[in-house]
């Protein structure tokens, strides 16, 4: 079928061909030969002009007739007449056609110029007649001094039309003849080329071995495979991604093997409070959001610094304690650590250093050797922990963030079987701001220990492969996104991290018109307020201060919203030690106190500004009282933040402002994005936002809804275990395969 439609084209292509050139030569051919009879005529004429010249005139009819008659001679003159300067006939052959008489001829000599009759060139025309073409010429006649009249002689170019037809139909024979030979050729030469293709294809499948000229194609199709197999199996039977089915996929894919997760962060910190009572915190962390429903729905053991002031005496002598309180489901196991450890590897590396190194956000990262030096002995503590916390040598080690870069490699050589994913949950950056670190190789060995490593975006994971490329020796494989390493290899692979859905804080939520009413009614606002609400960590990433500034300018070019619009920021304190969060403190502090002296009155407040830890339910009601909420981060990996926002509000008003430089942007796409620093941009985002009719507001959030039930915490943690269970599916079935070999070689030897 196909080959006839080919052969179809290519004739219907050649026909258009022979068509084009029919008229081409139709046309060249009529032009030279008409160029033939005009010289024709002329030859004629001279030839016989003296004789014409000499008995040119009404007494000399007869013989002028004579010379006449003598000149159609030639086959081709169809007829020759002789007209007078009136237009008079003075003689013509006897069958000189009629529509050419002496008479009609008045516009050719009314043209004539004025100069000598000599120099006229002769007027011509190729006429129709029914009988068939013909050329007419009409030659001035003169003695040398005064027109004696007009020769008019009429060629016969019947001739050219046989000659036209034949050359048409030479050509047709000749475009009919190319086009059955190139058919002809091109369909052997299919036909062959394809059998080859064939038997090469039919020996790969036979013997393994691929052809050079294969490879990109069994690279799609082992890509296309292998994207089918994970989603199949990530998706199981369908439908939402819940604890039950996150459950399920690690029983059915991982045999139900325990998750031990290494975090630097610990979900449940207990602290002592001011009346000396013991209470438990949920700390501001998007990880740690992200990752205690993944805990709480698979079990297992959570190691992390202890860093409460109460934790020793709530966990046990080995610095066990199960968690959730009062639903305990998973285990907590505290890492107690120094003060100067905390100070070196926390605050000193991890947060002076790399913390900076990572985003774009403007501060500079500072290296201390005797930092690296706690980092590495952090690291190790955190990989023996692992070691004496698993039950078998191949467990699941799930290692996050930028706090434990090198406690892959550290925890694969205390046990090489083990499955280790490590998630990095801030951005990285490109190679060459990566090279700055003076322990880049270090760090990249470090993460390279895993068998698999994630980040938020497919971008973060090409400026890994470009950094691993650049400053390790190593081999890049690009056709998997994997680092070869001593023939072990780690995928490098995107995970777009999420929350859990429903978020189990709602379930006790009031309402969000009640959460309103409590909200204005704590601030003292008016209930016809408007209100923006932000929620952070008091992090330089996070553009608090960008964000206060696009209130005021706000205000600035919207004077309707003054008295109105305020502003509350949910600022929990973080990591305070570092001189360039105390900066930050006073600079958010004092832009505030400036915005509220220049547009603020007694009984007005546009920026509020709550600098204090706030447990989970008081963000939530914060979230569902805001008719806008402004996520300004100037770099950050995902952004929670905005994710928990929509999930808030479940009675689909509100509007997300998001910065676009958060991973969050590229999937809430229903959201007002902007440019923190841009603030006229921003500045009307907040004026879109504030003045969105209550269709539209329910239309982008309902979409952000859905995108985020969807795409939910559980999905990011199963498409993460099911990428691992190949893994080891794969791993296990190459060390049979080796196993096998040295049998085999022992046996012969
Ligand atoms: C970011 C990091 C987390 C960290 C969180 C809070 O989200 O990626 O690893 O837990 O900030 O910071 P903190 O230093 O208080 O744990």
């Amino acid at each position: 079928m196909r080959a006839i439609r080919f052969l179809l084209a290519l004739v219907l292509g050649l026909g258009l061909l022979t068509w084009g050139a029919s008229v081409l030569v139709h046309r060249t051919t009529n032009a030279w030969f008409e160029r033939d009879v005009s010289l024709r005529a002329q030859l004629a004429m001279a030839t016989a002009r003296e004789t014409l010249v000499s008995r040119w005139s009404r007494d000399k009819r007869v013989a002028l007739r004579a010379a006449l008659v003598a000149l159609t001679h030639d086959e081709r003159i169809l007829g020759a007449a002789a007209c007078a300067p009136d237009l008079t006939l003075l003689a013509a052959t006897p069958d000189f056609p009629e529509p050419f008489r002496c008479e009609k001829l008045g516009p050719v000599v009314q043209s004539a110029p004025e100069a000598a009759p000599d120099s006229w060139s002769p007027w011509e025309s190729v006429e129709r007649l029914p009988g068939g073409t013909v050329h007419v010429s009409a030659i001035p006649m003169s003695d040398g001094e005064r027109l004696l009249g007009l020769l008019v002689l009429v060629h016969d170019m019947s001739f050219v039309e046989r000659r036209d037809a034949l050359a048409r139909r030479f050509l047709l024979l000749a475009f009919g003849f190319l086009s059955v030979a190139a058919s002809a050729v091109t369909l052997v030469a299919a036909r062959l080329s394809w059998r080859s293709w064939s038997n090469e294809l039919r020996r790969f499948l036979r013997t393994g071995k691929e052809p050079p000229e294969f490879r990109p194609l069994m690279r799609d199709v082992r890509e296309l495979v292998e994207r089918i197999v994970t989603e199949r199996e990530s998706e199981g039977e369908g439908g939402a991604w819940t604890p039950q089915r996150l459950k399920l996929t690690l029983n059915h894919h991982l045999h139900g093997e325990r998750v031990v997760i290494v975090a630097n962060r610990e979900p449940y910190v207990h602290s002592h409070a001011k009346d000396g009572r013991v209470e438990v915190l949920h700390p501001a962390s998007g990880l740690v959001t992200a990752l205690e429903p993944v805990m709480r729905a698979c079990s297992g053991t959570w190691i992390a610094h202890g860093s409460g002031s109460a934790d020793r005496e709530t966990a046990d002598r080995r610095g066990h304690i199960k968690v959730p309180p009062g639903e305990e489901s998973y285990t907590l196991r505290r890492v107690w650590l120094s003060r100067e450890e905390e100070q070196g590897y926390y605050y000193g590396f991890a947060n002076e250093g790399l913390w900076p190194l990572c985003h774009i956000a403007h501060a500079r990262p500072v290296f201390r050797s005797e930092d690296f030096r706690h980092y590495q002995t952090v690291n190790e503590r955190f990989a023996e922990t692992v070691a004496s916390e698993v039950d078998s040598d191949d467990p699941i080690v799930l290692v996050q963030d930028y706090h434990f870069a090198l406690a892959p490699r550290l925890i694969r050589e205390r046990l090489p079987r083990a499955t280790v994913i490590m998630f990095w949950h801030i951005p990285w950056p490109n190679s060459e701001l990566f090279g700055i670190c003076p322990w880049s190789t270090e760090i990249l060995n470090g993460m390279l220990g895993a068998s698999i490593l994630g980040f938020h975006t497919q971008f973060h994971c090409n400026n890994f492969l470009d950094s691993a490329d650049r400053l390790l020796e190593n081999r890049i494989d690009r056709e998997q996104n994997a680092i070869v390493q001593q023939g072990r290899s780690t995928l490098v692979r995107p995970y777009p991290i999420s929350i859990e859905w429903p978020v189990g804080w709602l379930a006790t939520a009031a309402p969000p018109p009640e959460c309103r009413a409590s909200v204005l009614a704590e601030l003292g606002l008016a209930p016809d307020a408007l209100v923006g609400v932000g929620v952070d960590r008091l992090d330089y990433t996070k553009g608090v201060e960008e964000r206060l500034l696009a209130v005021e300018r706000l205000l600035d070019r919207f004077p309707a919203f003054r008295g109105r619009f305020s502003f509350v920021q949910l600022a929990a304190p973080s990591r305070t030690v570092i001189e360039r969060y105390q900066q930050l403190n006073q600079a958010v502090e004092s832009l505030a106190a400036r915005i509220n002296e220049r547009h603020g009155t007694r009984d007005y407040k546009p920026v509020v500004l709550l600098r204090r830890h706030h447990e989970p339910p008081t963000v939530f009601r914060y979230y569902r009282a805001a008719d806008v909420c402004y996520v300004s981060s100037l770099h950050d990996g995902m952004n929670l933040v905005a994710k928990e926002f929509v999930a808030a509000r479940e009675d689909e008003r509100g509007v997300l402002v998001l910065s676009q430089f958060t991973g969050a942007a590229r999937e809430l796409t229903e959201a007002l994005v902007v440019n923190p620093y841009d603030l006229e941009d921003a500045s009307s985002a907040l004026a879109t936002a504030l003045t969105m009719s209550a269709d539209e507001q329910r239309v982008r959030m309902r979409s952000m809804r859905t995108f985020v039930s969807e795409f939910n915490v559980y999905r990011w943690a199963g498409r993460m275990l099911v990428d691992a269970a190949r893994l080891r599916r794969r791993e296990r079935l190459t060390g049979r395969l080796t196993d096998h070999l040295g049998a085999a070689v022992e046996s012969i030897g």
